[in-house]
């Protein structure tokens, strides 16, 4: 499948979209704390998303005969992504919470996520936000004009392996525009030198989601929930890349406190 390139008014779109999507989740973060519900960041999330007068891209988002439920993805401990949020979930001390924000803006998407400790976190999970958090930034370094894509999953894979936590497989990162979900896909694992050719003008969603334990995954009952397949925690980061001729620009951070 081609790889849409985007024109300068789609550039300029795509910027406006991704700052709205990081300010939403800048937004978010300072209301993480043990007692909250992931249902009342869900409802922070959907009244931000509104007062910077965008709408969220999940709600109603649709694979199959399903259509997502929320506004926002809330993923808690052994949840990999797409959590819907719920008041009967209570974050607790301990705990690492994943806040997935995709908004659209005037017909752009913008899509970012962090994995934020909830109180104090034990040192195997806090390695394991810290290094899926330095994956994404050694991801996006590879997003340079005439790398290939697999330049991109075999950074993130290396430097997952190399300190013992596992690549999920069964979700990967994508193109982002017009539409969530575009070509390419962005695996987290892979062969430096194979893939798509990157080109300036390529937005990109990357997105590392990483597993303390093995890489299998598997479905809720919800039809939605993605959890490890061994219950072990998940973290998971990410946000969306301009590939230029100058390298890559992160559309996903905040332009103003709120
Ligand atoms: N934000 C997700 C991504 O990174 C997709 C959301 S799926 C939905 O690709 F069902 F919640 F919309
Ligand atoms: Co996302
Ligand atoms: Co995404």
């Amino acid at each position: 499948m081609n790889i849409p390139i985007k024109n300068a008014e789609g550039i300029a779109r795509m910027r406006e979209a991704g700052a709205i999507a990081a300010t939403v989740l800048e937004n978010l973060k300072p209301l993480v704390r043990p007692g909250i519900t992931t249902q009342d960041l869900e409802e922070a999330g959907r009244d931000w998303i509104a007062r910077l007068g965008a709408r969220s891209a999940d709600f109603g988002y649709q694979i199959g005969s399903r259509r997502y439920p929320a506004h926002t993805c809330i993923s808690v401990n052994e949840e990999v992504v797409h959590g819907i949020p719920s008041f009967r979930r209570v974050l607790r001390d301990g705990d690492i919470v994943s806040l997935d924000i995709t908004i659209v803006y005037n017909g752009y998407i913008g899509d970012n996520a962090v994995t934020l400790p909830v109180g104090t976190i034990t040192p195997p999970i806090e390695k394991l936000v810290r290094v899926t958090r330095e994956a994404l930034d050694l991801g996006i370094a590879q997003a340079l004009v005439g790398n290939r894509i697999g330049d991109i999953s075999a950074a993130v894979q290396a430097h997952v392996e190399s300190h013992g936590f596992s690549v999920v497989r069964d979700m990967v990162g994508h193109g982002v525009g017009t539409k969530m979900h575009e070509p390419p896909e962005v695996p987290n694992f892979g062969r430096r030198g194979t893939g798509d050719r990157i080109k300036p003008g390529m937005t990109l969603a990357i997105e590392p989601m990483v597993n303390l334990g093995g890489y299998k995954t598997k479905t809720l009952a919800d039809g939605w929930t993605v959890v490890t397949a061994d219950g072990s925690p998940s973290a998971h980061f990410e946000h969306t890349v301009l590939t230029t001729d100058t390298g890559p620009e992160i559309l996903t951070l905040p332009r103003r406190s709120a």
